[in-house]
């Protein structure tokens, strides 16, 4: 009777912690936020739950006014930050690129819809805001040159 209490119990134990094991799985590591997460998390909670490598980049994006333009799926005015992504390999060359049209604005690449200047935008937070849009691609992630 003791043993099977004891089993019993061990039993349980290891339930417990399989569970735990299981879930602690913050949505940081979430490494590809889901459709609807992914937009209204930046735009709701201004990037909480954007990987944690890029989520200051993602509050950024939500206190510019990127979103005007831009969304992560959906094409609007700009290109969705998702078709962005795909075109770009997230490396630091395009990064610097990217954020130097972010500043400088843009024209003739995606369209003729024109992106306008941010000539109050700090380099370094373009950066991390371009960071976090190459942080989204889905397609050539196997070639990922960094
Ligand atoms: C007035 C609308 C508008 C706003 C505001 C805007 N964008 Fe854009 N964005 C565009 C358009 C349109 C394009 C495509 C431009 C082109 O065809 O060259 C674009 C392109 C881009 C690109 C790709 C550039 C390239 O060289 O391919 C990035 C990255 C980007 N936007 C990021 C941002 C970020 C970050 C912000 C906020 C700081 C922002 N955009 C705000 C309209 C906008």
């Amino acid at each position: 009777m003791l043993v099977m209490k004891n089993t019993l119990i061990s039993c349980t134990v290891i339930l417990i912690m399989t569970h735990i094991a299981c879930n602690n799985g913050n949505p940081a590591n979430k490494k590809y936020p889901d459709k609807t997460s992914a937009t209204d998390s930046i735009i709701n909670s201004a990037g909480n739950t954007a990987d944690a490598a890029y989520r200051k980049g993602a509050r950024l994006i939500a206190a510019n006014d990127c979103f005007t333009c831009h969304r992560i799926e959906e094409k609007t005015i700009g290109p969705s930050y998702r078709e962005i992504a795909a075109k770009y390999h997230f490396n630091e060359g395009n990064v610097e690129n990217l954020s130097h049209s972010v500043i400088h604005g843009s024209k003739g690449l995606w369209g003729n819809k024109e992106m306008t200047a941010h000539p109050n935008l700090k380099m370094a937070d373009a950066k991390e805001m371009v960071r976090y849009i190459l942080s989204l691609d889905t397609t050539n992630k196997n070639t990922i040159v960094k």
